[in-house]
């Protein structure tokens, strides 16, 4: 049967989602399936029902992609889908729940603490800043609570900084995150589960040029250096593999995740979120993993939803 890929959305990761979903099609008809793309909106449902396709593969990123609000209806219809169910989306999507989560399973995550925009007001910027400074120390890095793609991020070096990094952060949501930011060596590590179980794809070391994974070095090829796989030791490589598998694991994951760590100049490894739709771009890293652990993208592709329709 047919495999509908949705993309797109109204997140925004839109454009990033559309360059994922392309890929993701193309190499699954490389592999001879009969493959379908959807810009989703608000006809998906329609969609899904005269359709009827054998399996979904949602290749949404950012806010009602992510959060597995698309998945609910996917599961309201049983559609089958690669991925994981709505209820690990939510948790892992929500980057202060996803730290809480992976933290009491064991796993180091920088120190933190969420602000709401209407803290962030009520209180005033200046007396919550200097508390925050105080509590957390510099550097840190400020985030939406839910986004993607370093969208509404900024690493903050000095306290003046700070207020335009939240305004920025709060730009993409209601909720900011701040962050100590620890230096090191930032590495993605793939978790695949193609039917036999999942498995840690070789880490892929990010090295941008500007020394900040933004969204322009994300997404302009040649930006940013990537190095598969990773230069770590064979522990911290097997250590890595392991904090990204029980992360996969403890937040209820299924089929494909993708771990973002930090690797600190004395060896801590450091977990800062987990993506339940990592991107599948030309500059994305989950594609690397695959290429160097050997594999075809297609015939990775090809089995994901083998296994979501068996
Ligand atoms: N949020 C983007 C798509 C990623 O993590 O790859
Ligand atoms: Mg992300």
């Amino acid at each position: 049967g047919q495999v509908l890929v949705l993309a797109g959305g109204l997140s925004h990761e839109r454009d990033v989602s559309l360059r994922s979903g392309r890929r993701v099609a193309e190499a699954l008809r490389g592999t001879g399936r009969e493959v379908a793309e959807r810009d989703v909106d608000a006809s998906l449902l329609a969609t899904l029902r005269t359709e009827r396709p054998a399996c979904v593969v949602p290749m949404l990123h950012g806010e009602t992609g992510e959060d597995g609000a698309v998945r609910e209806v996917l599961e309201l219809l049983s559609v089958p889908y690669v991925g994981a169910p709505p209820a690990a989306c939510r948790a892992a999507f929500d980057k202060p729940v996803a730290k809480a989560i992976v933290a009491r399973a064991g796993i180091d995550t920088p120190a933190s603490v969420c602000l709401p925009h209407e803290t962030f007001r009520e209180l005033g910027a200046a007396e919550v800043m200097a508390a925050l400074v105080a509590r957390l120390g510099l550097p840190l890095m400020v985030k939406p609570a839910k986004s993607g793609s370093a969208l509404g991020c900024s690493v903050v070096r000095t306290a003046e900084e700070l207020p335009a990094a939240m305004v920025n952060a709060f730009a993409y949501g209601d909720v900011a995150l701040l962050e100590h930011f620890v230096e090191g060596l930032e590495v993605a590590v793939a978790v695949i589960d193609d039917g036999s179980g999942p498995r840690a794809l070789p880490a892929v070391a990010i090295r941008p040029d500007g020394g900040v994974y933004d969204y322009t070095a994300r997404y302009t090829a040649g930006s940013t250096e990537f190095i598969t796989p990773a230069p770590l030791s064979p522990e911290l490589s097997a250590e890595v593999a392991g904090i990204a598998l029980r992360a996969h694991e403890v937040l209820g994951l299924r089929d494909v995740s993708r771990s973002d760590l930090i690797v600190g100049a004395d060896g801590r490894v450091w977990f800062l979120e987990v993506n339940v739709a990592p991107g599948f771009t030309e500059t994305s890293t989950v594609p690397l993993a695959i290429q160097a652990a050997g594999l075809d993208l297609g015939k990775v592709c090809a089995s994901l939803v083998q296994a979501a329709v068996a």
